[in-house]
C-alpha cells in the first residue's frame, strides 16, 4: 500500500536496527482516516472469502481491525491481556511469548464470541517474530473456527514472523513489507498489497 509506505518514510522513526516508532498514525495516536483506507484495502482483497469475523490482539491491533471489519461488515473480536471481572463465561486461552518483552503472557477469548462455523481473518498492527498471531492460531484452533489468512498493517520481513505462520499453513497478507532497518534507513520489500 503505496500510501502507507509513503506515511512510515514520513512520520516513522528507526530506533534501533530491528525496531519501527509509527506511535504518531498507528500505535499510539491513531490516523483515523489511514485506518480507514487500511480498512477498504483489506476489505477489497478478502471480499469474496466468506469472512464472518475479524480477531486481532489487544492493544495496537484494535484500531486496524475495527475498520477492516467495518469495511467488511462483520463483527471485531479482541483477545484480552489481562482477564476482567465481567469474563465469567468460559473463556479460552494461549500463552504469547514477547521476544521484544521477553515475558510469557496470557492472552484470552470469551469462548462464546468464536465458533466451529466462524471464518475468521486475523489483523495485526506489526508482524514481527510472529508469537502473538500463533497465539490467536491456538485460541481459534481450540474454538474449531477456520482461518482465511492473517492481515497485518507493517511487517518487518527480516524477522521470523512471517516463515513461522506461513510454516503452521496459514497466509500472510502485509500492506507493508519493512527489509531493513540498518543505518537508521528504511528499506522495503515488495507489499502484498
Ligand atoms: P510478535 O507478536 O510478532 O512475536 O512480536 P513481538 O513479541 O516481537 O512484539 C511484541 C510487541 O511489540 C507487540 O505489541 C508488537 O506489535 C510490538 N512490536 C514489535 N516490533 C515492533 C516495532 O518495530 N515497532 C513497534 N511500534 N512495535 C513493535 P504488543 O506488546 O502486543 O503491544 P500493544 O499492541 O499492546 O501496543
Amino acid at each position: 500500500m503505496k500510501k502507507l509506505e509513503e506515511r512510515i518514510v514520513q512520520d516513522g522513526r528507526v530506533l534501533s536496527d530491528t525496531v519501527l516508532k509509527v506511535d504518531s498514525f498507528l500505535t499510539h495516536q491513531v490516523d483515523v482516516a489511514l485506518m480507514k483506507e487500511i480498512g477498504h484495502v483489506f476489505a477489497e482483497h478478502f471480499k469474496y472469502s466468506g469472512i464472518t469475523k475479524v480477531v486481532t490482539i489487544e492493544a495496537s491491533g484494535i484500531a486496524p481491525a475495527v475498520y477492516v471489519a467495518e469495511a467488511l461488515g462483520v463483527p471485531m473480536v479482541f483477545a484480552k491481556k489481562s482477564k476482567n471481572i465481567t469474563m465469567t463465561e468460559e473463556i479460552l486461552t494461549a500463552e504469547v511469548y514477547s521476544f521484544t518483552k521477553q515475558v510469557t503472557s496470557q492472552i484470552s477469548i470469551v469462548e462464546a464470541f468464536l465458533s466451529k462455523d466462524d471464518r475468521l481473518l486475523i489483523v495485526d498492527d506489526f508482524l514481527a517474530n510472529g508469537q502473538a498471531a500463533k497465539g490467536l492460531l491456538e485460541i481459534i484452533g481450540q474454538a474449531g473456527a477456520s482461518v482465511e489468512a492473517i492481515a497485518i498493517v507493517i511487517e518487518k520481513s527480516f524477522q521470523g514472523g512471517r516463515q513461522l505462520l506461513e510454516e503452521a499453513g496459514q497466509t500472510v497478507v502485509s500492506l507493508a513489507r519493512i527489509a531493513s532497518l540498518e543505518n537508521g534507513t528504511v528499506v522495503f520489500a515488495p507489499a502484498d498489497v
